[in-house]
């Protein structure tokens, strides 16, 4: 990948996320399009994230002179290049064959953090060698305890080393959209299928390079290895088993940073730290899991209110731009994920998309540092964010 050379043009071409998210909807089956947008219900929290972010309102302060912004930082023992990174996504390979392996080798070369899904499509023995020191691993929680330790033991010793135990799912979501986009698994093969591959040739040609989408980490656990029996091993084995002592029993067993993603009620944060999590994302899953639920970014402010200092905050669910990031990151959070955007880089462009986005994010929180007349991540508390719905205004002084 030489993003080098075609950076102007692409810039230009693609001034923002939302350009890719469009040139990736033109180029994927609906059905995986579905499956990557949705959220569940009648998508109230999916509107809600997107909407209160753009509430948010920094107040810009001027006359600072020139301003070179440094957007390094420090988590978990790690120097990361920006303070943001790739959230985990379960069956990629549905949107875009080799995802995994593509979006880990950019995270890398631009270093952040690249965290690896469960359910992914690939496996940590495959995404492991691009990740090093930069891959975070997710846990959907196995109910068998030598299956789940057999997990973790493959994810560190493929050099994972963040823990991200997933929260917020403690049943399927209903995910309509889905539903009425037909999404099966293994996919339906009948003549809608064959339309779909006629009119994404780039997708379907890759597709039968690698073969139709497989959870490579999980089938090798179910006695059957066809889709449909993998998926049921999932539902029946990682579904609804998080416990506050499963919790204590993976602080025990992982020797590394552990951080319980998904969270959104102070309780919830008071709990992780007191069984020593190192840090927790405040996420409502994209809001995929659960429509009443409020925004993240809504309730942010109190979270960092109680908690900032005593366990790190991360944050997640609708940030598409630089500017989001740096709202999130002036409200209080330590670090942020984007789930959605690098699926939309890698649909769209290949590796170079996902470069794209990276350098999209990084130009335009950068840009907007100097906007708000800082250059260094340590200032971002000193921004006046004025937000009739999220924050009280109380640093407008
Ligand atoms: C298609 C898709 C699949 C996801 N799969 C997982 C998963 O396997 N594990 C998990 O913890 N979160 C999963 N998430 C949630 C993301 O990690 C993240 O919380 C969410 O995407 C953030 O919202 P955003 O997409 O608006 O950035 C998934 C999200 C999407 C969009």
């Amino acid at each position: 990948m030489n993003y080098a050379l075609h950076k102007a043009k692409l810039f230009n071409k693609y001034p923002a996320i939302q350009d890719l998210k469009m040139k990736a909807k033109k180029r994927i089956p609906n059905v995986a399009w579905e499956y990557l947008e949705t959220g569940t219900g009648k998508e109230l929290t999916l509107d809600r994230n997107e909407r209160a972010i753009n509430d948010i309102q920094l107040v810009p302060k001027f006359c600072k002179g020139q301003l070179n912004p440094n957007i390094g930082i420090e988590l978990f023992g790690e120097s990361y290049r920006a303070p943001f990174g790739v959230a985990p996504v379960g069956l990629t390979g549905l949107m875009w064959p080799k995802a995994e392996i593509i979006i880990s080798k950019v995270a890398k070369l631009y270093g952040i953090p690249f965290s690896l899904s469960t359910v992914a499509t690939e496996t940590p023995e495959i995404v492991g060698p691009y990740v090093n020191p930069n891959g975070w691993f997710q846990l959907y929680p196995p109910k068998n305890k030598s299956l789940r330790r057999n997990l973790l033991d493959r994810a560190r010793s493929s050099g994972f080393k963040v823990l991200l135990v997933t929260a917020d799912v403690p049943a399927p979501s209903r995910r309509e959209r889905t539903k009425r986009a037909g999404l099966t698994m293994p996919p339906r093969i009948d003549p809608k299928f064959f339309i779909e591959g006629c009119k994404n040739p780039a997708w379907t040609w890759k597709t039968i390079q690698r073969g139709l989408p497989r959870l490579r980490t999980i089938e090798g656990y179910s006695e059957f290895k066809d889709m449909m029996s993998v998926g049921a091993f999932v539902q029946n084995n990682m579904g609804g088993n998080l416990s506050w002592d499963y919790c204590e029993e993976l602080r025990e067993y992982w020797d590394g940073p552990i951080v319980l993603k998904g969270v959104l009620h102070p309780d919830d944060v008071q709990r992780s730290i007191d069984i020593g999590f190192d840090g927790v994302v405040i996420s409502n899953h994209g809001a995929r899991q659960f429509d009443g639920a409020p925004s993240s970014i809504e309730v942010l402010p109190s979270i960092v209110q109680k908690f900032k200092s005593r366990t790190k905050i991360l944050f997640d669910s609708g940030v598409r731009s630089g500017l989001d990031v740096l709202k999130a990151l002036a409200i209080g959070a330590d670090f942020v994920l984007l789930g959605r955007p690098f699926i939309y880089g890698v649909c769209a462009l290949g590796e170079i998309g996902v470069a794209h986005v990276i350098e999209l994010l990084k130009d335009d929180l950068s840009n907007n540092m100097i906007q708000c007349g800082i250059e260094r991540l340590s200032e971002v508390s000193q921004i006046p964010i004025f937000s009739p719905s999220v924050h009280n205004n109380d640093r407008i002084k």
